[in-house]
């Protein structure tokens, strides 16, 4: 539709009554550039950047636009053109006898300007008949052109239309290779994939968050949207993606410029022609928002254009892709021949020495008076001198496009060739051995010959168009490097679109001078990435790329950088400080080196020489009265176990092996039951003798030893049995505990049910024990051991209640620690309360030590012996 419109506007223009031809509508004739020949090439170039644009009112017959804005760098492209016709009409291999002429066209970047040239060079009268013929002296096959796909796809349409070839030398838009909505295009350079590649390490490059600035045409449109697609599917973020155009107001100029400045990234793609984006570099250098770096795409065609200086200051660094280039001999020597009075007479040339020299040529004689193309007091003589001036002027050590054209008339001359030749079979044509001649030669045939014509480029490489209609070709990677306001272009890699993924690009990366803001590569990214031992959380609200770091919890790590999610670590294992790597879980236990070790041994072996002086003591001093009155025999036994019960707690301490498991809770217990089983028998004779001595009766007999041994070896019985069917139904055994933080070698006691058994079985023990002496505790006498018991008992009891909570609620070593704690406790408990009155009196009051003191009253001395 829009094209539609486009022609008819074209149409609009069209003048009726100035010559009559045998065609009958004209109008304005376009600037054409012709060097005539048997066979013709067509070329549609941008030459000018832009043109002098104005609402047409329709009041008047419109008037035929003007262009502005000369450019060295694309007039190159239709030399290239002139050049090849040249070299092949002097070649005496191809095409022999045969002449090839152009006729070339200003396309101004501007679409209805290309459509108008496309159907003035199809009709051939310089003015547009859509669907006519009019050449009358030579043939017209093919048409070179344009450089951008936003150009080249109208034209396209339109050649498509009248199956009439077009090879572009530079529109890389991938839907161009779409053969059924363009049968007719072909181009020299490969479809969009170059910024694809490079696109695809910009996660290796860390860059993940960038912006995007997109010409605001179909082409900007389409080719951001697919490398944008590509960006996200890579796993980065755009910050921005803004549309810019030559045509922009400074209001929507200066909105784009406050999106740049305002982002935080430092790395731009850039899908754009320069001259849309020639402002906005300005504008950006003013506003001081210089510093990113910009990524070209082919579409921008890196190039020193004419951009100013403070644009160039923001470009440096800027890294660009354009399609490979190949040699070109002679060409500088072609481009030193140009003059305005040359012969042949070169297309444009008097704008260009216009631009080249800073001069102006006076009015008459010139083709288009009304183009001012530069304001200058110089007044152009054609005498300057090119000599010297022509590698700057034209850029020759980047020929890119114009090479792309190049080809693309050697692409036509060899399918002209094979078509006019005589066919001897060996390149793949039918019709063998017939011979073409020149009014063979109709665009149509050389479609046909297109698609399978192979030739070798000046630097020996083969060419042929794919299936598509596209050359594929590798491209280059070039950095703009700005020194000493010297514009140079470096090429630092290359894109090969043929390899295998891994070589499809190399980038040498200490070659690339970034800028004055960056000595190294920049980093471009939302977030900074997450240190091992940490992980992503995304921010709400905001793209995929910003994030926070949050470390990993204990027991879990992570050993890169950027991870999503913790791992845990393997249950041997545990992560370390800063959780980057599992290390192997310390293995614990309470051991004899340790200081709480040591403390716990050292206790209870000098409470066992304590216990063992004391025991000496009342061996000594067995016949006192003190000694005598509280029977002997299970003294003796209380402090043989009580130092059995200090040194049990050896048992606890120390590697658990399989022995010192079994011998743990069993020796604890069996020993612990028989000195509470004799503080019980001793509780039982103090109440015996009282009893006794009152009623004067029959009880007396019961004062021998039979009761205290009886109960003393009950209780043991039972205690050793309820050990012996623990350790015969669930043995205790050494097992390492990696439940935690840590591996806790320790025992396991089997069934818990037997350990509670035991331990309640003494706590029976104990209460009776307490029970009893509490009765007897207000008996008469000044040495009342019940008084004592009782007290001991309490101390015994509150040590063990509190022990069951602390048992329960530590780990690891502590739990072996705490039991023996309240083992040393309990022990030294009993052992303070019940002897150490005694021990005071016999050593340091031996007056008290006599019959009468200890028994308080006559009645005791009966019983006591
Ligand atoms: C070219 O022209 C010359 C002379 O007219 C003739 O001898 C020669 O055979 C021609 N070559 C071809 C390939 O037609
Ligand atoms: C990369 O560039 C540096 C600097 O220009 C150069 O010294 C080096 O040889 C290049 N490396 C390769 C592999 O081309
Ligand atoms: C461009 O960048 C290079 C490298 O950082 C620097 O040396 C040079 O001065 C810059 N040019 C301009 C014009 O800022
Ligand atoms: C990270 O840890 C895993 C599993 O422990 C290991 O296979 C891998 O090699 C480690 N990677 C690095 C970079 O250390």
């Amino acid at each position: 539709m829009r094209k539609l419109l486009q022609v008819l506007l074209l149409l609009y223009w069209l003048d009726k009554g100035q010559s009559s031809h045998s065609c009958s509508l004209q109008g304005w004739p376009m600037e054409t550039f012709s060097q005539s020949g048997d066979i013709l090439i067509g070329g549609v170039f941008v030459v000018h950047s832009g043109i002098n644009f104005q609402q047409p009112t329709f009041h008047k017959r419109p008037k035929p636009v003007s262009c502005t804005g000369f450019h060295i760098r694309y007039y190159r492209d239709v030399l290239g053109l002139m050049f090849a016709v040249n070299e092949i009409n002097n070649s005496p291999e191809l095409l022999p006898n045969i002449t090839l002429g152009f006729s070339a066209l200003d396309s101004c970047m501007s679409e209805p300007q290309a459509v108008g040239a496309v159907l003035s060079l199809l009709s051939g009268l310089g003015n547009s008949f859509p669907g006519y013929n009019c050449h009358t002296s030579s043939a017209m096959v093919g048409i070179v052109g344009d450089e951008y796909s936003f150009l080249s796809i109208p034209i396209a349409q339109i050649t498509g239309v009248l199956h009439f070839p077009q090879i572009s030398h530079g529109a890389t838009l991938s839907t161009l290779s779409n053969k059924f909505l363009f049968p007719s295009f072909f181009r020299t350079v490969s479809s969009i994939d170059p910024i694809m590649a490079f696109v695809d390490l910009f996660g290796s490059f860390g860059w993940t968050w960038v912006g995007m600035l997109m010409a605001d045409d179909d082409v900007g449109h389409y080719g951001g949207q697919i490398i944008q697609n590509r960006i996200k599917r890579n796993g980065g973020c755009i910050a921005f993606f803004e549309k810019i155009h030559l045509s922009y107001s400074d209001k929507q100029m200066k909105r784009v410029v406050d999106v740049i400045k305002r982002s935080s990234v430092n790395v731009i793609v850039l899908h754009s022609p320069d001259v849309h984006i020639k402002a906005l570099l300005d504008a950006l250098f003013n506003e001081g928002a210089a510093g990113k770096i910009f990524i070209a795409s082919d579409y921008f065609g890196l190039s020193s254009g004419d951009f100013s200086k403070k644009a160039l200051k923001v470009l440096n660094g800027t890294i660009g892709l354009i399609p490979r280039t190949g040699t070109m001999p002679e060409f500088e020597e072609f481009l030193l021949n140009l003059h305005p009075t040359g012969n042949p007479s070169y297309p444009f040339i008097r704008p260009f020495w216009e631009k080249a020299f800073s001069c102006q040529w006076t009015n008459e004689g010139s083709e288009r008076p009304n183009t001012p193309h530069i304001k200058a007091n110089v007044t152009c003589t054609g005498e300057e001198d090119l000599g010297g001036r022509v590698a700057q002027l034209f850029e020759t050590n980047d020929l890119s496009y114009t090479y792309h054209a190049y080809l693309a008339v050697y692409a036509y001359a060899h399918a002209l060739h094979s078509l006019l030749g005589c066919n001897t079979g060996s390149n793949g044509f039918y019709n063998y051995g017939t011979c073409g001649n020149i009014s063979d030669a109709q665009h149509w045939k050389v479609i046909r010959y297109l698609k399978k014509t192979k030739f070798h480029s000046k630097s020996g490489q083969m060419m042929k168009f794919n299936a598509q209609g596209d050359l594929p070709a590798s491209s280059d990677v070039l950095n703009m490097q700005i020194l000493n306001d010297s514009f140079n272009l470096v090429k630092v890699g290359m894109i090969d679109i043929e390899a295998t993924l891994g070589e499809k690009i190399s980038v040498n990366f200490s070659a690339i001078l970034w800028n004055n803001h960056f000595l190294q590569m920049p980093i471009s990214v939302c977030s900074n990435s997450c240190r091992p031992g940490y992980r992503k959380v995304p921010s709400q609200g905001r793209p995929i790329c910003c994030y926070d770091c949050i470390p990993c919890s204990e027991g879990e790590m992570t050993n890169y950088t950027d991870a999503d999610e913790c791992f845990r670590c393997p249950s041997d294992q545990w992560s370390n400080e800063d959780r980057d790597r599992c290390i192997p879980k310390a293995v614990e236990f309470l051991s004899y080196d340790e200081p709480l070790g040591i403390t716990l041994v050292l206790t209870a072996v000098i409470l066992s020489i304590f216990t063992l002086s004391i025991l000496i003591i009342f061996i000594q001093y067995r016949e006192t009265p003190i000694i005598k009155a509280t029977n002997r025999e299970l003294s003796y036994i209380l402090l043989v176990s009580l130092i059995l019960c200090f040194l049990c707690c050896l048992v606890f301490i120390g590697q658990p092996s399989t022995f010192s498991c079994l011998l743990r809770q069993t020796f604890f217990s069996v020993v612990f039951s028989i000195s509470i089983s004799s503080v019980l028998a001793k509780t039982i004779m103090v109440i015996l003798a009282f009893k006794a001595t009152r009623i004067n009766s029959s009880l007396r007999k019961w004062l021998g030893p039979t009761i205290p041994r009886n109960v003393v070896g009950i209780c043991s019985v039972l205690q050793i049995s309820i050990c012996s069917f623990w350790l015969y139904s669930s043995p205790p055994f050494p097992i390492l505990n990696n439940k935690s933080q840590k591996i806790i070698f320790e025992c396991n006691e089997g069934q818990k049910v037997f350990f509670y058994m035991t331990l309640g079985f003494m706590g029976f023990l104990a209460m009776i024990s307490f029970l009893v002496a509490f009765l007897a505790r207000n008996l008469p006498g000044s040495f009342n051991e019940a008084k004592l018991i009782t007290f001991s008992m309490l101390v015994f009891c509150c040590v063990w209640i509190s022990f069951i909570p602390s048992y329960l609620s530590t780990s690891g070593k502590y739990t072996v620690a705490v039991q023996i704690f309240a083992i040393l406790a309990s022990s030294a408990g009993l052992l303070s309360c019940i002897f150490l009155p005694k021990c005071y009196i016999i050593l340091l009051r031996p007056e008290r030590n006599n019959r009468d003191f200890i028994s308080g009253s006559k009645e005791r001395r009966n019983w006591i012996k």
